[in-house]
């Protein structure tokens, strides 16, 4: 056993702040310090089982806003507190709108065997801190009880009673405070009175990624787009983002969420098939929100996504063009 549960705070509605206690939506993100947030939660004391709990605050935004520099000081910052024999667990505070996106990459990037040694659990709010009945207090303490629970590892996702892995937790609602799913194959664990109930298991399968990669600097990180099949779509949005001006990166890759089965409207498909003759690299997905592209007999000309929703998959592909 070791003595520390580090918790890393990067802002959100967990952390946000509003005027009125009655105000759930016109807040501000990101506003209250992690630390204080961990002060206000008496039970955490008796949660720890003894553990220090750490603080860090690792930055402080609206999760909308979330990007590269951020991403690549948290993926640091967990991989030096995994390391450390001192502490048992990383838990990460983040705002719901691409916390699903920081747990793919984080996954996608820590070493295998720091994550199998050891669980990376993101927590967050769908009220702000402010709220006559915040949602944040509970989830932290869910979150460090699935820390501490030994079967717990790689990275998972704790809110409103439910654990969710990095690969298949989806923000689904938009204003519930259990605004998160796992599509078909549901929550891997529930969280009851601080005593985790396994649905599922943990399974942890990123490919190795060099961590040194991630402090270049952002201008280096290769530009990889989304698109969107609809009635009416046409070629002109993927021109568009191939051919722009000379301020902004070369795109190197496209993903498009295609409609149900990941088709596209033939115009989308003829400008897609042009620029990936061109060296773009392009994977086809869906807009659907469950299931995933389903591949047909024949070879298809765009690759699929292997499952992953188009946010997740825009990664695994920025990070394969990094490899
Ligand atoms: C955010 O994602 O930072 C704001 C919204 C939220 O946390 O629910």
């Amino acid at each position: 056993m070791g003595k520390k549960v580090v918790v890393l705070g990067t802002g959100g509605t967990i952390a946000g702040r509003s005027e009125r206690g009655s105000d759930n939506v016109g807040y501000k993100a990101g506003e209250v310090g992690v630390q204080s947030l961990l002060d206000a939660i008496a039970p955490l004391k008796s949660a720890l089982q003894g553990r220090e709990m750490v603080a860090e605050q690792v930055a402080q935004v609206d999760s909308k806003d979330m990007g590269f520099a951020v991403w690549s000081t948290l993926a640091q910052r967990c991989a030096e507190h995994l390391q450390d024999s001192e502490v048992d667990a990383v838990v990460i505070t983040h705002g719901t709108d691409t916390l699903e996106e920081t747990a793919f990459f984080l996954e996608q990037v820590l070493p295998p065997a720091l994550l199998q040694a050891k669980p990376l659990v993101m927590t967050c709010a769908m009220r702000p801190a402010s709220a006559l009945t915040p949602d944040g207090p509970q989830n932290v303490l869910d979150a460090v009880a699935v820390a501490l629970d030994s079967a717990a590892r790689g990275v998972l996702v704790v809110c409103a009673g439910a654990v969710h892995s990095a690969r298949l937790v989806q923000k689904s609602y938009t204003y519930r405070v259990d605004a998160f799913d796992s599509g078909d194959a549901g929550p891997l664990a529930l969280v009851e009175e601080a005593r985790v109930r396994w649905l599922g298991q943990p399974v942890h399968v990123a490919p190795a990624f060099s961590l040194e990669r991630l402090s270049l600097p952002h201008a280096a990180w290769p530009r990889v787009e989304l698109v969107m099949n609809y009635a009416g779509a046409s070629g002109a949005m993927v021109r568009s983002l191939v051919y722009s001006d000379a301020n902004v990166p070369p795109l190197r890759g496209l993903v498009v969420a295609g409609t149900g089965n990941g088709t596209l409207h033939v115009d989308l498909e003829a400008a897609l098939l042009e620029v990936q003759r061109q060296g773009v690299r392009v994977v086809r997905a869906s807009r659907c929100a469950r299931g995933q592209v389903v591949a047909g007999e024949a070879p298809a000309a765009l690759p699929h996504s292997q499952g992953l929703s188009p946010v997740k998959a825009r990664i695994a592909l920025m990070l394969a063009l990094m490899a």
